[in-house]
């Protein structure tokens, strides 16, 4: 009986790994509506209830033999690319394709075991906020490891200056992820204006535009500055002085969601993979 119940749940936790669709069969049926509230949780639901009974057979000696197999192609299953990205919240963004997921999720602590039980406790309400599965929290660290680079134009420590404070009410130009997320299909996440939190004083001599920085601040044309200039500073590209000659604002903003980079393809510095 205990076996019976065993093998059916892990059985059903490698088949939700296969198909999606488990979702709306089980909305159809009703069956934790209110849980399932995203793909993620109902992947978690089922993956810990698969491995908690696969664990609790394991302990049973006489369905050992059925439950280790039953473990090990969980485990497979697990590691697998597809079940990674299937794992994941969305798709990677193009650039980072070729990151590992282990680049940015590093492991966190807690044993496996406690993992899965702080996310069981999550998806049947006992806890208020889900462990990271498996996964410490991705921070500017993490991203710096691999994005480090010299002449940064806007390094995020210079924002910690008190002097930023009300900047970074508009933007937290502090963190990378304050303008950078990641599963969402999108380079960058903040929108074209966000040099407005920082740039509405700028003021030049002998500005070089057709149409100086003043006019196109008093006008608020905060659309047009990615045009002429990237954030970072690290592609090789140099602004344009005439305003027909930046790159149209419908570019930029393709660029921004994961579209083709029209700075050009060369960069000062290339992220190490790892
Ligand atoms: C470039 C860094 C990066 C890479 C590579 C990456 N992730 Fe993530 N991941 C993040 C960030 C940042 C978040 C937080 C997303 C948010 O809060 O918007 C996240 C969130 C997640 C979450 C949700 C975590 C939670 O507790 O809610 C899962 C699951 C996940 N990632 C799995 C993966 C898997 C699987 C891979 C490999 C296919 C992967 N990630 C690759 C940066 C990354
Ligand atoms: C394990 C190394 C690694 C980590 C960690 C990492 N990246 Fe990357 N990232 C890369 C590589 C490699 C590329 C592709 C080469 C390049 O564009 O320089 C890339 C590309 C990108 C791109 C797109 C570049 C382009 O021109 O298309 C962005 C944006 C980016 N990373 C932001 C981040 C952010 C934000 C984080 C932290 C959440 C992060 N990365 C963490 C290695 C990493
Ligand atoms: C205030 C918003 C903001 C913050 C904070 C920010 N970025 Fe960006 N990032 C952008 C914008 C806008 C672009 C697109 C323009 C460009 O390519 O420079 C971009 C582009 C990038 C690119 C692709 C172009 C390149 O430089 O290779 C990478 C990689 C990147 N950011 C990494 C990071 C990392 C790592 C951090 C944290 C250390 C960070 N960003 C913090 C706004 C931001
Ligand atoms: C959080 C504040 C902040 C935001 C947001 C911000 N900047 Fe800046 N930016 C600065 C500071 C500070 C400097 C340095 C000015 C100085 O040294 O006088 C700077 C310098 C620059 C420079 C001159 C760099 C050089 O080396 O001469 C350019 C170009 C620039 N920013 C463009 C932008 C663009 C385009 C955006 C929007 C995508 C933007 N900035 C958003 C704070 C910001
Ligand atoms: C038509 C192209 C173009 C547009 C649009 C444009 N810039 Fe510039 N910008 C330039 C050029 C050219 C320079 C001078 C050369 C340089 O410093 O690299 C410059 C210089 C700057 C500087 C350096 C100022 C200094 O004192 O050295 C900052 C900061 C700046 N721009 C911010 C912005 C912001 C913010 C916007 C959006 C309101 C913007 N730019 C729109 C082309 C442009």
């Amino acid at each position: 009986m205990f076996r019976a119940h065993g093998v059916v749940c892990a059985v059903l936790a490698l088949t939700a790994l296969m198909f999606p669709e488990w979702k709306q069969i089980h909305q159809k049926h009703g069956v934790f509506n209110e849980l399932l509230t995203n793909d993620l949780q109902l992947k978690r639901v089922f993956l810990a209830w698969g491995a908690i009974r696969g664990i609790m057979l394991g302990f049973k000696k006489s369905a050992l033999c059925m439950a280790l197999p039953v473990m090990v192609l969980g485990g497979v299953a697990l590691e697998s690319p597809m079940a990674k990205v299937w794992l994941a919240q969305g798709p990677i963004q193009s650039g980072h394709a070729e990151v590992d997921c282990a680049g940015c999720h590093e492991a966190s602590p807690g044993t496996i075991r406690q993992q899965i039980q702080a996310n069981v406790h999550y998806a049947i309400r006992l806890r208020p906020d889900s462990a990271d599965f498996g996964k410490a929290p991705v921070t500017s660290e993490t991203c710096l490891n691999c994005h480090e680079r010299p002449n940064e134009r806007h390094p995020i420590y210079r924002f910690r200056e008190p002097r930023f404070i009300e900047a970074l009410e508009t933007v937290a130009a502090d963190t990378c992820l304050g303008c950078h997320t990641e599963h969402r299909d999108e380079r960058v996440a903040s929108d074209m204006g966000v040099c407005r939190a920082c740039h509405e004083d700028l003021k030049m001599k002998n500005d070089p535009l057709d149409q100086p920085h003043v006019d196109l601040v008093a006008a608020q044309n905060w659309g047009s500055c990615l045009g002429c200039h990237d954030f970072h500073g690290n592609h090789v590209f140099e602004p344009p002085r005439l305003m027909a000659a930046r790159i149209p604002e419908q570019q930029i903003k393709a660029y921004l969601r994961n579209g083709p980079p029209h700075y050009g393809s060369r960069k000062l510095y290339e992220a190490k993979p790892e």
